[in-house]
C-alpha cells in the first residue's frame, strides 16, 4: 500500500482528506500538524484505532524533525495543506501567515528535495508533491467571468499573498529542482469540523445561541461553495493523475452571495428546529462594517479538472448546507469547547 504524508492533517480539510483516504484504504497516512488553535484531534477520532493512520505533532518549519519523519516514512507522496487560513487573522497578524505559509512551504519543499536525492530510484520516480492552494490568489472578479488556471495572480489580502508566494515556490521547485509538484487551487470549502471563525459555522453557532449573525458590508460578496468531501476526492485524483508542473482549479459550481447563503442557512435551521425560540433565524442577521480589502466575487472554472481527470462536485449547495447545519446541531459541544468566542477579527483601527 502507498504511504502518503498529509500536512495540516488536524485542520478542517486535512482531517476530511485523512478520513477519506483511510475510509477507502487508498493509502497508509501519516498526518502532520503543529496542533494550532485551528486543529481538532476529535476530527480524527474515528481513525484512532486505525493502524494505518498516525498523527505526528510537528511544525513543518522544523526541518530537522521533518527530515527524520520523511526519511523514516519513505512516502510515495506529500499532500501539503498546512497553513494559516483565516483572512481576518491575516489582517491582525500577517507575520504568522508569512512564517507558516511561505517559510513553511519552503521548508517542506527543501525536505522533499533532500528525501528525493537520498531515496531509491523507484520511490523517486513514483513520488508526487501536491501543493494545496486557494482561488484567493487570483484576486477579485466583477459580476462576470471566472478564474482559469491561466488567470494572473492578484492577491489582495495578506493570506492570499502568502498563499500566492507559496504557489510560486512550489512551481519554482518543480522547474528548477525537478521536485514532482502539482498545484490545486480551490474555492471556499464548507462541511463538518470547520473552525467556527469561518462564515458558515460562525453563522450557525451564532444562530443556535440566538446571537446576532454578522454579515460584512451589504453581504453581496459572492463565493463558490465546495463541499469538503468532494474536495478531498478531487485532491487525491489530482495527486495521482494530475500532470506534473500543472495547476488545477477545483470549484463547487455553487456561487452564492453571502447574504443569500446565510438566509438559506437560516431557513434550514427554521426547518430543522421549528420549536427554537430564535425562529425565524433570519431576524438575527445584522450588517456590520466591511472587511478591509474584501474581494467582491470569486468564481472557479474547473473545466480542466473535469475534462482531463473526469472530476465534478457531487454535492450541491442545498444538500451540502443541510448536511453541514445538521452536523453543527448534532455537534454543538464540539464548537462550545473551542476557545473562540466569535468576536470580530480583522479590523484596522
Ligand atoms: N477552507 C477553505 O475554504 C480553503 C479554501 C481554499 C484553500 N484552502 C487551503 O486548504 C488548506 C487547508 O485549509 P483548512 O481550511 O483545512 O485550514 P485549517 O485552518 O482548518 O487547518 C490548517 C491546519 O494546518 C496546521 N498548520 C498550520 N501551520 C502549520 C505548520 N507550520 N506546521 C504544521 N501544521 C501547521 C494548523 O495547525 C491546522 O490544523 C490550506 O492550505 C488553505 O490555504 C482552504
Amino acid at each position: 500500500m502507498r504511504t502518503l504524508l498529509v500536512t495540516g492533517a488536524a485542520g478542517f480539510i486535512g482531517s476530511a482528506l485523512c478520513r477519506f483516504l483511510r475510509a477507502f484504504d487508498h493509502a497508509r497516512v501519516i498526518g502532520i500538524d503543529k496542533m494550532s488553535y485551528a486543529s481538532s484531534r476529535e476530527s480524527l477520532d474515528c481513525l484512532s484505532d486505525d493502524k494505518n493512520f498516525q498523527l505526528v505533532e510537528v511544525d513543518i518549519c522544523d526541518s530537522g524533525k521533518m527530515d527524520e519523519i520523511i526519511k523514516a516514512a519513505q512516502p510515495d507522496g506529500i499532500m501539503h495543506l498546512a497553513a494559516e487560513t483565516h483572512v481576518d487573522r491575516s489582517i491582525d497578524s500577517p507575520y504568522d501567515f508569512i512564517q507558516n505559509n511561505i517559510v513553511g512551504t519552503f521548508s517542506l519543499l527543501e525536505a522533499t528535495r533532500k528525501y528525493l536525492a537520498s531515496t531509491s530510484k523507484e520511490k523517486r520516480e513514483g513520488f508526487r508533491f501536491l501543493h494545496v492552494s486557494t482561488d484567493e490568489v487570483y484576486g477579485s472578479l466583477g459580476e462576470t467571468g471566472s478564474f482559469t488556471e491561466d488567470t494572473q495572480y492578484s492577491p489582495n489580502s495578506p493570506y492570499a499573498a502568502s498563499k500566492a508566494g507559496a504557489d510560486h515556490l512550489a512551481r519554482a521547485w518543480y522547474k528548477t529542482f525537478g521536485v514532482p509538484v502539482v498545484i490545486s487551487n480551490c474555492s471556499n470549502n464548507y462541511g463538518p469540523f470547520q473552525f467556527p471563525e469561518k462564515l458558515i459555522p460562525l453563522s450557525v453557532m451564532k444562530a443556535l445561541n440566538g446571537e446576532k449573525i454578522p454579515i460584512y458590508g451589504q453581504g453581496i460578496n459572492v463565493r463558490d461553495w465546495l463541499f469538503v468531501d468532494d474536495h478531498a476526492e478531487a485532491l487525491f485524483l489530482v495527486l495521482l493523475r494530475g500532470r506534473l508542473g500543472e495547476k488545477y482549479n477545483i470549484g463547487g459550481a455553487s456561487e452564492r452571495r453571502n447574504i443569500d447563503l446565510i438566509n438559506d442557512m437560516c431557513a434550514v435551521l427554521d426547518r430543522l428546529l421549528p420549536e427554537s425560540p430564535h425562529c425565524p433565524h433570519s431576524k438575527l442577521i445584522t450588517f456590520v462594517s466591511d472587511r478591509p480589502g474584501h474581494d467582491e466575487r470569486y468564481s472557479m472554472d474547473f473545466s480542466k479538472l473535469k475534462n482531463e481527470l473526469g472530476w465534478e462536485p457531487k454535492t450541491n449547495i442545498s444538500t451540502g448546507l443541510e448536511k453541514t447545519v445538521q452536523w453543527y446541531i448534532n455537534n454543538r459541544s464540539w464548537c462550545e469547547k473551542i476557545k473562540y468566542s466569535g468576536e470580530r477579527l480583522g479590523q484596522i483601527k
